[in-house]
């Protein structure tokens, strides 16, 4: 049915387009009452076995949306409406900006993946800290805040941004990232280097103890796939250091890897973070290697390239607590949180382990 829709209409629009577009339909379905109450029945079910907690949460199910889809926290129930469990918003920015010139998200549908290059396009810091503290939630979902930085403000002063954005922000945040690995905002990613690093998420970490004293607002910090080895190691290391929550392991990448010969050079060559199937195997590769750090002792997050049960089992496996995924929610549709549900159950039923938890890394410690 979606497959239909997909190929008469989506496909046919401009993706950005079609992004709005879909994103109406589910608000609005949102809206109705009687009409949220059934889709979410049919579309969100609840698995006891996948019950999960983590950063201080219960949660239905491990898996969520990856920040992007809702930058600026305007659809939360819609989108817990269609079955994830936790949404992220975001990436926000300090102050309020339009992000890049469009078109700047292209389908690269024959390699079941997306370019994109939006640059942090939001509302601001101000503008979504009123939006969620004025929510009144009709499902229960974690929410999940992912702060990044305004592109006019210069480098040396990226840690007074995300300050401004963290104190906003978390009170209505269940947990916060803070993004130093999309690739379209200049300079950003070299925001990872440990001696950059490590004053950032102080401050952030700081700024969010400041602004909600009364509660530890879990922190994270989101990576790029695109990092050698022994930088992911120095930021687990930090993570562990400091103290942080967790680690969400990919970003999409500026890498070209992994592509057919179908989507055509033009495409390939459009600048900007490719996510989808192609970010599948290094994503997977960073969080094995994550986890080979950190152990149990930070939660990760696997993201990138997840497209079926299968995939979010393999990153449970590998050590991930949470998984998350965005491409493949635009190419497979509403039924898709639904379908990882129903495949992570059965594979957990049919497991050796007796719950997610002890399911959560067993790769690492079957192989040790
Ligand atoms: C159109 C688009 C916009 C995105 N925007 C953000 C963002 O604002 N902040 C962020 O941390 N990640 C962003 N991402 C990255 C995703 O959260 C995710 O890490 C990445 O797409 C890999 O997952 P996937 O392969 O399931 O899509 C975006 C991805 C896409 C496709």
């Amino acid at each position: 049915m979606y497959r239909i829709l997909f190929t008469l209409l989506f496909s046919r629009m401009d993706p950005e387009e079609a992004h709005h577009l879909a994103f109406r339909w589910i608000r609005r379905v949102a809206r109705v009452p009687v009409l949220r109450t059934f889709v979410a029945a049919v579309l969100a079910p609840r698995y006891e076995e996948l019950r999960t907690e983590t950063l201080g949460r219960r949660l239905h199910s491990p898996f969520g949306l990856a920040a992007g889809f809702d930058k600026n926290a305007v659809g939360i129930d819609g989108l817990a409406m269609l079955g994830f469990d936790h949404v992220e918003i975001g990436t926000v920015t300090g102050e309020p900006q339009p992000g890049n010139p469009k078109k700047r998200l292209f389908r690269l549908v024959t390699d079941r993946a997306l370019i994109n290059r939006m640059g942090f396009n939001n509302d601001g810091s101000l503008a979504v800290a009123a939006r969620l503290a004025s929510r009144r939630p009709v499902f229960r979902t974690v929410v999940g805040v992912n702060i990044g930085k305004t592109k006019t403000v210069p480098e040396s002063e990226a840690a007074a941004d995300y300050v401004k954005s963290a104190e906003r922000l978390a009170p209505h945040a269940d947990y916060l990232v803070v993004n130093v690995s999309s690739p379209n905002t200049p300079g950003l990613r070299s925001l990872q280097a440990v001696d950059q690093l490590r004053p950032l998420l102080t401050a952030v970490r700081e700024a969010a103890d400041r602004a909600v004293p009364a509660r530890r607002v879990p922190l994270l910090v989101k990576i790029a796939p695109d990092l050698a080895d022994e930088d992911i190691d120095a930021v687990a290391d930090l993570a562990v250091e400091l103290g942080l929550d967790g680690i969400i392991a990919t970003n999409t990448t500026v890498a070209r890897e992994g592509l057919g010969l179908t989507s055509g050079p033009d495409l390939v060559q459009e600048t900007g973070g490719l996510s989808g199937a192609p970010l599948k195997a290094r994503s997977l590769e960073v969080l094995r290697r994550l986890h080979a750090r950190v152990g149990d002792r930070i939660t990760l997050v696997g993201v990138g390239g997840i497209e079926n049960a299968e995939d979010a089992w393999q990153r449970i496996l590998a050590g991930a607590t949470l998984v998350q995924g965005y491409s493949a929610f635009i190419y497979q549709g509403p039924f898709w949180a639904r379908s990882i549900h129903k495949g992570l159950a059965a594979r957990l039923r049919t497991s050796p382990y007796a719950t997610l938890a002890d399911a959560v890394g067993a790769d690492v410690r079957t192989s040790a």
